[in-house]
């Protein structure tokens, strides 16, 4: 499907944002290993959360969603059957590699495939140290690809250091480590975010932290709890950025998750020289929250270096887009990791942006852009990648003519009615 975007007016309004993404699948995942109801509103209901859901029916988990709330019931890893049929991911690396470490515990044979994309996505990360913890793991796809057949059971705990500090990596080793024998320690994970530790500590897991980054868990059981979701900070940063990169914005937007893992395209908003003003702080469900109001400014360049990458990886195709709004050079380096998500977001953003007149350099493990440059409406492609869409429409806000986006459906993936919201910001 096509989208048209055009220049947008200023921003202006009070909004909420979509619930997390992220602690949404976490609810519904670990509310099933857990014992007893779990709760969880407002819960996403959006393409990837929907996949979760879907392969927790498949595994014999009761859930439903009533209105906004997610209603689990748990009956602990036990709870989980063998499928009668493969478990389909979607989308959503998170649904599979969250749910490959809690079935490498399960005594029985289950599949789990994904799209197009999703095959496409490295596994080797989760599927070598779930070997060593001694599940039974094939995949399917070349290079250890998807699809998955994990045939599970009885774990030992192992000592990992990770190459890439992945929440995804860290959480399947954590749900795996739950249920092996003697202590699961997991090195090297401590800049990604953190969700998964945070609930387990809610639902009353044994989890300790110790310096150098490591993570121990003992054989536990979790409760089942009540847990709030705050809104979802990436998809927030796309009106953020809208606002910051259009003079004579001013937006607000309520509830935001300001999860420190989570939170650093605040801080280099703030040094592009964007406003943003943090207030209502509070926590809720081991998870802190607050409104955030940005005010449009002019920009100039940043640069991002590797030890900023993890607590705003999903938001680094918009810097990107502001780099070309920005006075002078916005550099990336050290999101090499980048090139391995829905699609290769390096290449995507640079490929696209190129098309509006953007001065970027694609580099291996980021980009280079000299700004700022009056970008030009073009035929852009979404790459099938909601956040490369989203992007792509806030650049379009501050081009010359029309921007038409095609793929623009991959949008449902995580943030449905974005397009809708941000036409009534900018009307
Ligand atoms: C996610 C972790 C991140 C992030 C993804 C969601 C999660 O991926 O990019 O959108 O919910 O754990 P990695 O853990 O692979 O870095």
């Amino acid at each position: 499907m096509d989208m048209v975007f055009g220049r947008g007016r200023p921003l202006r309004g009070e909004v909420t944002v979509p619930p997390d993404k992220s602690i949404s699948h976490r609810a519904a995942i670990l509310g099933s290993l857990a014992w007893g109801r779990t709760t969880a509103a407002p819960f996403l209901h959006a393409g990837d959360c929907l996949s979760t859901l879907g392969c927790l029916r498949v595994l014999g988990v009761e859930v439903h969603l009533e209105g906004e709330e997610l209603i689990v019931e748990g009956r602990g890893p036990e709870g989980w059957k063998e499928p009668r049929s493969d478990l389909q991911a979607g989308n959503s690396a998170t649904t599979m590699r969250l749910l490959a470490g809690a079935l490498a515990g399960r005594p029985f044979r289950a599949r789990i495939d994904g799209d197009s994309s999703l095959r496409r996505r490295p596994m080797r990360r989760i599927v070598d140290p779930l070997r060593r913890m001694g599940a039974r793991i094939t995949a399917e796809g070349e290079d250890e690809r998807p699809p998955l057949v994990i045939e599970g059971g009885s774990l030992r705990g192992i000592e990992h250091r990770m190459e890439v500090d992945s929440a995804q990596v860290k959480s399947a080793l954590l749900l795996a480590g739950l249920q092996a024998e003697g202590e699961t320690r997991i090195l090297g994970g401590r800049s990604s975010r953190d969700h998964t530790e945070r609930m387990l500590l809610l639902m009353g897991a044994d989890l300790t932290f110790s310096g150098d980054g490591a993570l121990v868990v003992k054989k536990s059981d979790l409760r089942g709890c009540r847990i709030e979701i705050p809104g979802d900070m990436s998809s927030a940063s796309f009106l953020l950025a809208a606002a910051a990169a259009v003079p004579g914005s001013r937006l607000f937007i309520r509830g935001v998750g300001l999860n420190p893992t989570r939170a650093g395209f605040l801080s280099v908003l703030n040094s592009m020289g964007a406003l943003v003003v943090e207030s209502g702080y509070r926590e809720t469900s081991n998870e802190p929250r607050g409104d955030l109001e940005v005010a449009g400014a002019s920009l100039t360049g940043v640069e991002v270096e590797a030890w900023r990458v993890p607590a705003l990886i999903d938001e680094i195709p918009l810097l990107a887009v502001l780099g070309c709004r920005a006075r002078g050079e916005t550099v990336v380096r050290g999101a090499q990791e980048l090139r391995f998500k829905e699609s290769d977001r390096i290449a995507a953003v640079c490929l696209e942006l190129r098309k509006m007149g953007a001065a970027i350099e694609e580099l291996p493990d980021g980009f280079r852009v000299e700004g700022p440059v009056a970008l030009r409406g073009a035929r852009l492609d979404s790459h099938g990648d909601h956040r490369i869409a989203m992007a792509l429409a806030v650049a379009a806000l501050f081009a010359e003519g029309e921007t038409v986006i095609s793929g623009w459906e991959c949008v449902s993936i995580s943030f449905p009615g974005f397009e809708r919201l941000l036409r009534d910001l900018t009307r």
